[in-house]
């Protein structure tokens, strides 16, 4: 049977799909990622691991489909920001830095003087954060000069994944996005932002569109994947817009909210209008010639992954929320501030901390519960606010990975916004990936057609008003809070 691989290379797993021809999932893989955290603020990940993990997950997904599987094409996502530097030899210099990684705060401040906010709008259209590849680069200058003068090539994690499947050294528009060093609106390296911050352009990798091929599968990789050699791999996205793709938000009107170890809120936009406050990021569509805008929460599912190991006394996720669903909204009063590794939207705040707050002895570990998914909630939705200044409502919101497949939380957002949500069956990232290579393969012209085709949505879940209301008045005392403790995050 035809299929294609979709290969996201997430935070915390390696995710496989194998996806007939017809948009069906035949064959998954998963391979978990350890993340090392040598100090605090700090996030690394081994490239060599994410390969053994493509590897692995790769062999699962295929040896679990019921009929034997050709793979006619590959397609990559992946985690994006996350630095991984090579030598002249293509050896990876260092660990990868990630993008949950906050410990390039002067780097930032250096970039917004190199660039000033002017240069920031107009050249990259993005704001200098912690999480971005620019500033990680400048770190390293900073205090490894010896790896940074080793520096001949720079990539992010699918790109690497792609080294190794095709020997190819590329990147596609919308990962490229994310860099700090990419011209958005030209869908090209920025010559200029590169050189005011001396990062040389030759270490940038070619650029290759989303939906096209990148590349074939090499003698060796396919060997080790237990592949023919040959397969067209395709330029692949950004683990957002890939998820974004494969949850068939790709036009103006759409929204995505995705809560995976980060959460993200997703619109996409005609043009590379640039939020003038900077407190969006404008990132290039998997789509040709299409953009979004994007608000992150940095501790989503993982905020609830933190209460669950401290808290749940080994009851699963489903047994906490379970728990919690029992509590009415704006559990009686608490408020729970997510920013357990800082604030990206709206506040652009490394330092901002996490916090419980309003307890009182009626608080049983079911309204904490429900606080922490809350706390997460009104957070997206902080984001939707802003992209509410710059673009059209939508009409709808897509629901798509991890937080979106409870029921709980579905109803959570779709309450807390004001806005339909209806979420989709697959899981967004790899199925995306898996979209991409569809395209490149030539089975359809652009991202859009396969999703429109493919992408299965599920019921619609109105909001309810009362509820609405309820968590109204919660998120007016969660927008307080950050002011308010502010000056204790950074004592
Ligand atoms: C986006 C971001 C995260 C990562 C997660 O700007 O930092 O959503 O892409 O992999």
């Amino acid at each position: 049977m035809d299929a294609y691989l979709g290969i996201d290379a997430g935070t915390t797993a390696v995710k496989v799909l194998v996806v007939d021809t017809r948009g069906q999932v035949i064959g998954e893989g998963d391979s978990p990622m350890p993340i090392s955290v040598p100090q605090p603020g700090w996030s690394e990940q081994n490239p060599a691991d994410w390969w053994i993990g493509v590897v692995a997950a790769v062999r699962q997904a295929i040896n679990g489909t019921a009929s034997v599987v050709n793979i006619r094409a590959i397609g990559l996502s992946g985690q994006m920001h996350s630095l991984v530097a090579l030598d002249k030899r293509d050896d990876v210099i260092r660990p990868a830095i990630l993008w949950n990684d906050t410990r390039t705060a002067d780097q930032c401040r250096e970039i917004e003087r190199r660039l000033g906010k002017d240069g920031l709008r107009n050249l990259v259209g993005n704001p200098a954060l912690e999480g971005f590849t620019a500033p990680k680069l400048l770190w390293l200058r900073d205090h490894e000069p010896e790896n940074y003068n080793r520096i001949a090539t720079v990539l992010l994690p699918k790109e690497y994944i792609r080294l190794k499947l095709t020997g190819v050294k590329a990147m596609d528009p919308s990962d490229a996005a994310g860099t700090l060093m990419f011209d958005i609106a030209k869908t090209r390296w920025s010559s200029e932002a590169l050189a005011k911050m001396e990062i040389p352009e030759e270490w940038m990798p070619e650029i290759v569109r989303s939906h096209e091929v990148s590349g074939t599968l090499s003698i060796g990789a396919a060997h080790e994947l237990g592949l023919p050699p040959g397969i067209p791999i395709a330029g692949g996205a950004a683990d957002n817009a890939a998820a974004a793709i494969g949850s068939a938000v790709t036009i103006p009107g759409t929204a995505m909210v995705s809560i995976g170890t980060g959460g993200t809120v997703v619109a996409p936009i005609p043009n590379a209008a640039v939020d003038p406050g900077l407190r969006l990021h404008t990132f290039n569509h998997a789509e040709p010639d299409s953009w979004y805008l994007m608000g992150v929460v940095l501790a989503a599912g993982s905020a609830l992954a933190w209460w669950r190991d401290q808290a749940g006394n080994g009851r699963s996720f489903d047994a906490l929320i379970t728990e919690a669903a029992e509590t009415q909204p704006g559990a009686d009063g608490l408020t729970f501030l997510p920013y357990l590794t800082g604030n990206r939207t709206p506040h652009a705040d490394a330092n901002a901390r996490g916090a419980f707050i309003g307890l009182h002895a009626g608080h049983s570990r079911a309204h904490m519960t429900r606080a922490v998914v809350e706390g997460v909630t009104f957070s997206l939705y902080d984001s939707y606010k802003l992209i509410l200044e710059q673009t059209q409502a939508p009409t709808e919101l897509i629901g798509t990975s991890g937080g979106m497949r409870s029921a709980f939380w579905q109803q959570m957002v779709a309450d807390v916004f004001g806005v339909p949500l209806t979420p989709v069956e697959s899981s967004g990232s790899p199925y995306g990936a898996a979209i991409l290579a569809a395209c490149a393969f030539g089975q359809f012209n652009r991202p859009s057609e396969t999703a429109a085709q493919w992408v299965k949505r599920t019921k619609t879940l109105e909001p309810n008003s009362t509820d609405t209301a309820s968590y109204r008045d919660a998120h007016g005392r969660f927008g307080d809070l950050y002011q308010g403790l502010r000056d204790h995050f950074s004592l």
